[in-house]
Formats: C-alpha cells, sequence, structure tokens
C-alpha cells in the first residue's frame, strides 16, 4: 500500500531519542536532524511523516487521528485516558508518579488533605484507592513550591532524579506508578496501516530486546 504513516513525536530529548529507535527500525527521514525550526518532516521513499508536538499533545493527534501512531509518556495516558491502543513500552523516559511533601510531615486525617498537582485525574484515582479525602488544586507548573507557600499538603508530581523535590526541601512519601514512554496507535489507523505498525512494532520490539 501507497499510504504514509503520520507518527507524532514529542518535541524535546525523549522525541529525539526515540526518533533514533523509529529510524534503525527503517522509518528513517535525515531531514528531521537538521537544525531548524520546521515541525514537519516527511520521506517519500520511506512512507513516513513526521511531527514534533508538545508532549502533552501526542495523544491528543492520535486519538483524533492526525497521527497513526506517536509516542507519550504512561503519565499523560493514565491522566486523560485517551482512546487509543497502547503497543509497546519503549523502556526510555523512566521516572515515577509520586506523592511529596515537605520533609517530616504528618499526614492529619481528620482534615481533607490539599493535593497541588498537574495531574488531577491521577491524583484522584489514587486517593481514592486508599479511601482518602482530598481537595484537588490543580496547577500548571512549578508544583513543588505549592506546599512551601502553603497552597496544598502535598504534590502528586513527576520525579525523575529527585533534583527538584531535593532542592525545594521536599521527600517523596509514596510512589503511585512507574512511568515510561509508551509507542500508541489511533485505533482505525491500527485496522487500515496495519502492515507497517506491525513492521515497525517489530523492529523496534528487537531492539529493545537486544538492550536487556
Ligand atoms: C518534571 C516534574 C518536576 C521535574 C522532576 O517537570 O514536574 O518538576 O520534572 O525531575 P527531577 O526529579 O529530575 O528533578 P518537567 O521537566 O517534565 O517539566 P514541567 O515543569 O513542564 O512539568
Amino acid at each position: 500500500m501507497d499510504t504514509m504513516l503520520n507518527i507524532a513525536l514529542p518535541k524535546g530529548r525523549l522525541g529525539e531519542r526515540v526518533y533514533d529507535m523509529f529510524e534503525r527500525a527503517g522509518f528513517f527521514c535525515p531531514a528531521i536532524k537538521e537544525n531548524s525550526r520546521k515541525l514537519i518532516f516527511e520521506n517519500t521513499a520511506a512512507k513516513v511523516r513526521y511531527f514534533w508536538v508538545k508532549p502533552s499533545d501526542v495523544a491528543i493527534y492520535v486519538e483524533r487521528g492526525a497521527a497513526d501512531i506517536g509516542v507519550a509518556g504512561k503519565d499523560i495516558l493514565l491522566e486523560y485516558e485517551p482512546d487509543i491502543y497502547e503497543l509497546l513500552d519503549l523502556k526510555t523516559g523512566i521516572c515515577r508518579m509520586a506523592v511529596a511533601a515537605p520533609a517530616g510531615f504528618r499526614d492529619d486525617t481528620a482534615r481533607t488533605l490539599r493535593v497541588a498537582t498537574k495531574f488531577a485525574n491521577i491524583a484522584q484515582n489514587y486517593y481514592a484507592s486508599v479511601g482518602r479525602d482530598i481537595d484537588i488544586i490543580h496547577l500548571n507548573g512549578s508544583i513543588e513550591i505549592a506546599p512551601i507557600l502553603g497552597l496544598s499538603d502535598v504534590i502528586v508530581d513527576i520525579v525523575e532524579t529527585g533534583t527538584t523535590l531535593k532542592e525545594n526541601h521536599l521527600e517523596v512519601i509514596e510512589t503511585i506508578v512507574p512511568i515510561s514512554a509508551r509507542l500508541v496507535a489511533n485505533k482505525s489507523s491500527y485496522k487500515f496501516k496495519y502492515t507497517q505498525i506491525a513492521a515497525l512494532v517489530r523492529e523496534i520490539a528487537l531492539q529493545l530486546e537486544e538492550h536487556t
């Protein structure tokens, strides 16, 4: 079949690393490596079109079919629960979703816990699972300062190296879920472009095996 495979990649370091995996799998598009501010690149010979999008938007492009496949963090998939297929754990972009609080924090269960986060759904689900009453304070960034300023008691956020927490005198009190980058597919693309997508999945799975 002569169709192009549309691939949404998360802009940034993770996306570049993932592109290298796709390239090794045969889906190459060298122009993407040139330093430019272009966002769309295609290689008609290899039948691929890549585009750089904001990491948290990849799932939207894939769910609505603007992209056939893409790479999204498990955090985004858990938060927005898009109606797409999760095909592979790419074992990169590894971090965890955690609850953090100022050093020495003790939970007063007689009071509603104030939780600052960008990940309201993940936080709601987690606290519902442990039966704790909470009040979500939805922020868009710099979550770490919320407990320092008394805006919240704890935060739910991504922890990678732990440096951000440390520098703001916070510590992890609970890990909610491990996070990594996932290869995702639009449901109808998976049916209609199955040959291309299956070939890509097979090649990338092989690469991942070689590294373990
Ligand atoms: C995340 C998270 C923390 C930081 C943790 O932000 O919100 O601020 O990374 O990393 P560390 O444990 O290695 O210090 P990210 O860089 O993804 O960007 P954001 O601020 O846009 O969420």
